[in-house]
């Protein structure tokens, strides 16, 4: 628990998003890590201290005026670990890229030389502004880090632009891996591709299969969780990212194989767990085609294989994943061999509780050089961190 024992000042500025700040405090808190937080006067306006005292059993500082706590805007800057603002308003991320220090809250930042965490949040047009995205341009220059703002309702309304305040969960998951040690994977930009991908037979219908992304996200999860730059570039699927993932979407095979070749020049590995579509239509038609026209014949054609064309970079290891019937390991060592990886998964579709749409897996490992190892049936989640211990160490 990389929050334990260690101090966090949170700041909080006046947005309605900072009902959620209580919720962060507190799970912080919950972590055991010691919770200084300081409010803007806007953000007293909309949350009294009291509430957060009392969740936290600690004074809650909201002015420079403080009572015996002159000095309070450089001891909050120097000792903690780690300095959060959530929310970050537009007005709070313009004084801090301006450097003012005309409350506790800027003053303490002006200050602060070690890592600060920011959560904005404001409405659409106000963060799509460009001096707002002009201040925090200034701020990542300077190191700041930041988490969201995400895509979602505001508090005037629908919105389907950025602005809306990162969950305390997403905040808290991204102030946890601040504070990580390095992890074996610090440095590493891992590649993680998901899901299955989808062809159109006509604008309405698609030839696809049912991978359900579960084991390309749990790989991303485990190497996110490694301290890898995890890029996810998934196909179709109901599942939520893990957080601190850079998230491609895409659909059909094309699309995955421009994201991969766009993706890979920087990766040190790619987890190839994705199931693209092998086929689609020589023709795609661009009408929806009447049921009443009953048989139809569409002519296919093979979509590229996205590991057998690529231009891959000397530095990255490249993971493919087969799904076979059957003892498939010699197809499986053969698509080793032809599409010129590293290792290879095999898990076999028939057997019970492993391929697609299930939560567990069982697979052999097949090195390039080297004995297979076969797996017992496990949680995908698990599975993942095998892999990733198996692969590990040939990263340069
Ligand atoms: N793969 C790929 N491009 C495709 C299809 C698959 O890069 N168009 C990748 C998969 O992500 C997987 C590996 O290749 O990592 C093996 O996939 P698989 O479907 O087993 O192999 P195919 O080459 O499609 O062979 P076949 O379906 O004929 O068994």
């Amino acid at each position: 628990m990389p929050l334990a024992g260690r101090h966090v000042v949170l700041g909080v500025s006046g947005g309605i998003a900072c009902y959620k700040s209580c919720t962060l405090a507190r799970r912080l808190a919950e972590d055991g890590a010691t919770v200084d937080v300081v409010l803007t006067a806007s953000a007293a306006a909309f949350v009294r201290p009291l509430t957060f005292e009392a969740l936290l059993g600690r004074p809650v500082l909201a002015s420079l005026w403080e009572k015996d706590r002159a000095l309070a805007h450089i001891t909050l800057a120097k000792e903690p670990d780690l300095v959060i603002i959530a929310p970050a308003t537009a007005h709070l991320v313009a004084r801090a890229a301006m450097g003012m220090a005309d409350d506790l809250l800027t003053a303490l930042l002006l200050a602060r030389t070690g890592p600060v965490l920011c959560a904005p949040a404001m409405n659409d047009d106000m963060y799509a502004h460009p001096a707002t995205q002009q201040n925090l341009k200034v701020l990542a220059q300077r190191g700041w880090q930041f988490v969201g703002p995400e895509i979602g309702p505001l508090a005037e309304g629908p919105s389907d632009r950025p602005g809306r305040m990162s969950e305390p969960e997403a905040i808290h998951a991204a102030a946890a891996r601040l504070l990580a040690p390095p992890g074996p994977l610090h440095g590493k930009t891992v590649v993680v591709t998901a899901g299955p991908t989808r062809e159109h037979l006509d604008p309405v219908r698609v030839l696809t299969n049912p991978s359900s992304g579960r084991m390309g996200f749990a790989l991303a999860q485990a190497a996110v969780a490694r301290g890898a730059d995890v890029i996810l570039i998934t196909g179709p699927t109901d599942l939520t990212p893990p957080s601190g993932v850079t998230v491609h979407r895409v659909e059909t095979t094309v699309e995955m194989q421009r994201a991969v070749e766009a993706a890979v020049p920087q990766a040190q590995l790619l987890l190839m767990a994705a199931a693209p579509a092998d086929y689609r239509p020589t023709v795609p038609l661009s009408t929806k085609q009447p049921r009443a026209n009953g048989r139809i014949t569409v002519e296919l054609e093979a979509t590229p294989d996205i590991l057998g064309s690529l231009n891959r970079p000397k530095q990255c290891v490249v993971v493919g994943f087969a799904l076979e019937t059957g003892d498939g390991l010699e197809r499986a060592r053969g698509k080793l061999r032809e599409k010129g990886l590293d290792y290879i998964i095999l898990n076999d579709a028939l057997e019970p509780g492993a391929g697609f749409e299930v939560t567990t897996n069982r697979v052999t490992i097949v090195p390039k050089r080297g004995e297979p190892v076969r797996l017992p049936l496990l949680p995908k989640r698990d599975v993942a961190e095998k892999i990733l211990d198996a692969v590990e160490h040939t990263l340069s």
